[in-house]
């Protein structure tokens, strides 16, 4: 089968088009006929191997000391089961399915195995009415944000301010805590608040022109996709038992975040627990309902895997790069 290997962590000129072996399913395993994938900051971050100090060990153990363990990679899918393992029941040869393979990787080729149930990632039938691109771009930036979200407790009449909102967390965070009925300021590059807007964001913010730790007023949810914010500063602009969410924080972020809220009813947290096939399946739910959707901006073909990262890097991304396998 064809697939983009990644043989050595670097720029995106290390990833090649090669001719690889068909993965076989494993009893417990899905064999998925990949019909579209995506490109994300986190693709982005491994194929680079750009993490925070603090968790940089453990990824690299995870991920390959040398070089990269999984030479595939790619998290996000969409496509047809073509074959099951003898253990699989609840998926059949012909089931259109979205899903993330987590740091299993995998999905930057033309099939991918995934466990039914799997320790990261999670897959779950398509929404109905909507391509394989679109499927694609759901489920990392999606269960995610849906994750941090129901981590912190967003709900109705609660106000809530997005950092870093025009990407694929973000774009899927704005729209999630609308539905919640949340306030949402969304804050992000002048090239995309006019996005934002179209998503609901209520108030939007270009971080060029204003810090908006600066502002005189406070929100009961922050969801920082940052990396390197002022975390002290966002701790102090939460409302009283506020939580602040962090992405993607390096150390400092954390111990700021940590002596800011100290004594306070403020709390932090670096993770959500998002993304599991029941978040998939809510997820479908509103995608049919045609209450959320993926924002794609560029769409690749599997070829360009080098140019679609290339693209991915430069911080004009709105949303989503989608790359179609053929
Ligand atoms: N902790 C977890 O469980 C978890 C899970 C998945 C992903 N992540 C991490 O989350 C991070 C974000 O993911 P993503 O896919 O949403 O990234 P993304 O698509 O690149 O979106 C990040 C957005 O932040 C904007 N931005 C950059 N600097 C900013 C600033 N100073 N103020 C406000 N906005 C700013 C970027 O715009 P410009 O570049 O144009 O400025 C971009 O629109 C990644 O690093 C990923 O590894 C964490």
């Amino acid at each position: 089968m064809r697939a983009i290997v990644c043989t050595r962590y670097g720029p995106p000129e290390v990833l090649r088009l090669a001719d690889v072996r068909k993965p076989a399913p494993k009893d417990d395993e899905v064999l998925v006929r990949v019909r579209a994938t995506t490109v994300s900051a986190a693709d982005c971050e491994i194929r680079r191997f750009d993490f925070a100090p603090w968790i940089w060990l453990p990824l690299r153990l995870a991920l390959g000391v040398f070089r990269p363990r999984r030479r595939v990679l790619g998290q996000e899918f969409a496509g047809d089961v073509e074959g099951v393992g003898s253990a699989v029941t609840s998926f059949a040869p012909g089931d259109r399915v979205f899903g993330t393979t987590g740091l299993g990787l995998g999905a930057h080729a033309e099939y991918v195995c995934v466990r039914e149930d799997p320790a990261t990632g999670a897959m779950a039938p398509m929404p109905a009415g909507v391509d394989y691109a679109e499927a694609a771009a759901i489920p990392y930036g999606g269960g995610e944000a849906l994750g941090f979200l129901r981590k912190a407790g967003v709900g109705g009449g609660q106000r809530i301010l997005v950092n870093g909102a025009g990407g694929s967390f973000g774009t899927f965070a704005v729209q999630l805590a609308k539905i919640l009925g949340a306030h949402v300021t969304a804050v992000d590059g002048a090239g995309k608040l006019e996005m934002l807007r179209g998503l609901g964001a209520d108030v939007v913010v270009d971080y060029a022109r204003e810090d908006v730790t600066a502002r005189h007023e406070t929100w009961d949810v922050i969801f920082d996709i940052v990396r390197g914010t002022r975390s002290d500063r966002m701790v102090r602009r939460l409302a009283e038992s506020g939580w602040l969410v962090m992405a993607n924080p390096g150390f400092m972020q954390m111990a700021r975040a940590w002596s800011a809220s100290r004594g306070t009813r403020k709390r932090w947290s670096i993770a959500g627990v998002g993304g599991t096939k029941e978040d998939l399946v809510y997820l479908a739910g509103l995608v049919e309902d045609g209450r959320l959707h993926a924002v794609i901006d560029r769409r690749y073909p599997l070829e360009q895997m080098a140019e679609a990262h290339r693209y991915a890097e430069t911080g004009a991304k709105l949303g989503n790069i989608v790359v179609t396998v053929a």
